[in-house]
């Protein structure tokens, strides 16, 4: 990982960590709801949907005092995502970030309800922005709804599992990509974008790095089901194979994948080629998320 890129890291997600605990104990609610909310959110993922938020923010050169708030919004929509993708009616999986799934401590119901509670405090924490105007908080409302619902992660779960035991063509498998893992991360780019109040230009250029980081992320995230190992993963390897996803590895083999992975991860850098009198954060994420080895 390039050094610039693992500083701001560090120097990022306790404050993450910091603005997670914040808003997820702001009001009563019952033990073992808080319990099971914690126990995902503080389970040690990569953060980056919210350290896209922040990069996108500053190496466009703005501020905003809200910035962290909304970096957190989109974990707790990741994070519940992920619960509810684990469940036996959905991957069917018992292990992510390294422990036994949410389900397999707390069992299906509080599993079920934890994800639910996680999606309602990401909104409530959106409504409450400080310093970005009504108009902005209500884009980023409506942008956050599009990208989570079923325009987008979750109409894209129901394709996802409407793929399995059949071969979607390469097209039909693009689409199930850019919906269930490429609109969260395209929000955080468009929301890092909004903060800075950038113009239409940049705008669009940004939209087609976020659209081939997404697709990336998630192909690379196909290539690592298979050539990687649980304990490396901290989530179940293999797990696609078992349940015949259709994925670019299933589709057009390693090789291909590969060269798909490359194709999109090229084009992204070639996108935000206006950023870069130095390397930018953007860039040096478009490296880790094709280098990455969980
Ligand atoms: C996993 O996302 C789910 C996908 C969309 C492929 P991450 O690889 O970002 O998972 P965490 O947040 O680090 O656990
Ligand atoms: C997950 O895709 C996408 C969402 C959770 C929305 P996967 O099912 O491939 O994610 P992992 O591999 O379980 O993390
Ligand atoms: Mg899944
Ligand atoms: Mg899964
Ligand atoms: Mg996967």
């Amino acid at each position: 990982m390039h050094k610039g890129l693992q500083q701001f890291i560090e120097t990022q997600i306790p404050l993450i960590d910091e603005r997670l605990h914040q808003l997820l104990t702001e009001s009563p609610m019952p033990e073992n709801l808080q319990k099971s909310m914690a126990y995902s959110i503080d389970a040690g993922g990569k953060r980056i949907r919210p350290l896209l938020v922040i990069a996108t923010l500053q190496d466009l050169g703005g501020r905003s005092e809200d910035a962290l708030t909304v970096a957190c919004a989109v974990e707790m929509i990741h994070t519940y995502s992920l619960i509810h993708d684990d469940l036996p009616c959905m991957d069917d999986d018992d292990f992510r970030r390294g422990k036994p799934t949410n389900h397999k401590v707390f069992g299906e119901a509080v599993a079920v309800l934890a994800g639910d509670a996680l999606q309602a405090v990401a909104f409530r924490s959106l409504a409450g922005l400080v310093s970005t105007s009504p108009e902005k908080t209500v884009a980023l409302i409506r942008l956050l709804s599009s990208a989570s619902g079923p325009e987008g992660m979750v109409g894209g779960q129901i394709l996802d599992m409407e793929g399995e035991n059949k071969q979607l063509s390469i097209d039909q498998l693009e689409t199930v990509h850019l919906n269930k893992t490429g609109a969260l991360l395209s929000f955080c780019i468009e929301a890092g974008a909004i903060l800075a109040d950038v113009d239409e230009e940049k705008s669009r250029l940004l939209r087609t790095y976020a659209k081939n980081i997404g697709l990336a992320f998630q192909i690379k995230d196909d290539i690592l089901d298979i050539t990687s190992t649980t304990e490396q993963l901290g989530k179940t390897a293999g797990s696609d194979t078992s349940s015949q996803k259709s994925t670019y590895p299933s589709l057009l083999g390693l090789e291909g994948a590969e060269k798909r992975l490359r194709y999109h991860h090229q084009s992204a850098k070639e996108s935000i080629g206006f950023l870069s009198d130095k390397e930018s954060l953007l860039g040096m994420f478009a490296d880790y998320i094709v280098e990455r080895s969980s």
